[in-house]
């Protein structure tokens, strides 16, 4: 019900003044790498020194106006050169909402390739997220479309789609690199689990067909139910550390993050930045409302020092 509602609230950017502001900024900073590409990468550093690496991810996403999502490319491939001129250990994560798909799919299409094919260039990588149902059909054909021509390119899967086992199928046949996440959107019975049991134990499913099946999988999880079950799942199948990669939201478990990575994990951290941070910040409130009381003490703080 809260997580409805919240997510719900995603969607209302009308709503982002309201809530946003100074009186958000502590628990903005601590999901959101900072407004530039400069503290990004700055985060990507300390990432990197403490043995991590990370995907990159310039907030934005539903750009109405083509202008607005070729800026949006400008900016990935600002990205991907800091990445080389740093000698950074990342790769970087796109929306195609972000990059046109609701203004023109072709104009879409033409944004991203050029992305996929300046990071080839780098020798580096390019991850299309997944956003909600309406979009998972196009995402994934898009995908196959600039798979075919492109290798360095990998797409999300979420757990709590029914039709998510059949895409797994089609992808690992492929080749492709698949991230699996549960899911963060709210999405109606007729096409998701409604039940988080059922989500985590299809999570399980399409992790075993991951690693057993796959290309370098990104087990996207916080939940240590999941990642010990890939990491027993992987030990009784003979499967090694470098086959695959956990990978986790920055600032979400820093101690899980640091615990794998000590016991010989790969770990990834998605590192978001920019200024458009209300509908990325509400999704990791609704995964957690407990963060609402983060978010609480960091009002009455600023209350108190004003
Ligand atoms: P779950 O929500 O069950 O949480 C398990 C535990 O993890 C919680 O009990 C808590 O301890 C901790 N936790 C989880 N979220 C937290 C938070 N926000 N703050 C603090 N603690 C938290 N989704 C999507 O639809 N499309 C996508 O492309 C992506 N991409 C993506 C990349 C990466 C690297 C990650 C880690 C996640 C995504 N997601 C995503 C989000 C994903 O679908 C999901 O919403 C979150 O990861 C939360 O699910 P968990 O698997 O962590 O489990």
């Amino acid at each position: 019900m809260l997580r409805g509602t919240l997510l719900y609230l995603a969607d209302q950017p009308a709503l982002k003044r309201m809530f946003g502001g100074a009186l958000a900024r502590p628990l903005v900073r601590r999901f959101v790498a900072g407004e530039t590409l400069a503290d990004a990468m700055a985060a990507v550093g300390r990432l990197n020194a403490a043995g991590t690496t990370a995907t990159l991810d310039y907030l934005g996403e539903s750009v109405a106006r083509a202008e607005a999502a070729n800026k949006a490319a400008l900016q990935y491939v600002a990205i991907l050169h800091a990445i080389e001129r740093q000698g950074a250990r990342a790769n970087a994560s796109l929306k195609l909402t972000q990059l046109g798909l609701d203004v023109d799919r072709a104009l879409c299409v033409r944004n991203v390739e050029r992305l996929v094919v300046q990071a080839a260039q780098f020798g580096n990588f390019i991850r299309i997220d997944m956003e909600g149902s309406d979009y998972t059909q196009t995402t994934l054909e898009i995908f196959k479309e600039l798979f075919a021509r492109h290798k360095n390119v990998g797409v999300v899967i979420q757990a709590y789609l029914y039709r998510s086992e059949a895409d797994i199928r089609e992808l690992n046949a492929m080749g492709a690199r698949v991230r699996l996440c549960k899911g963060a959107y709210s999405e109606p019975a007729s096409i998701a689990f409604p039940d988080k049991a059922d989500t985590d134990a299809n999570f399980v499913k399409l992790m075993q067909l991951l690693l057993s099946e796959g290309v370098y999988p990104g087990i996207a999880t916080h939940d240590e139910r999941m990642i010990e079950a890939t990491r027993s799942f992987a030990a009784r199948e003979g499967i090694l550390p470098d086959r695959f990669e956990f990978q986790m939201l920055y600032g979400v478990r820093r101690d899980l993050q640091a615990q794998l990575v000590r016991e010989g994990y790969r770990m990834r951290v998605y590192v978001p930045y920019g200024g458009e941070w209300y509908p990325y910040l509400v999704r990791r409130l609704a995964e957690r409302p407990a963060n609402l009381l983060f978010f609480a003490r960091g009002v009455l703080r600023e209350r108190r020092h004003s």
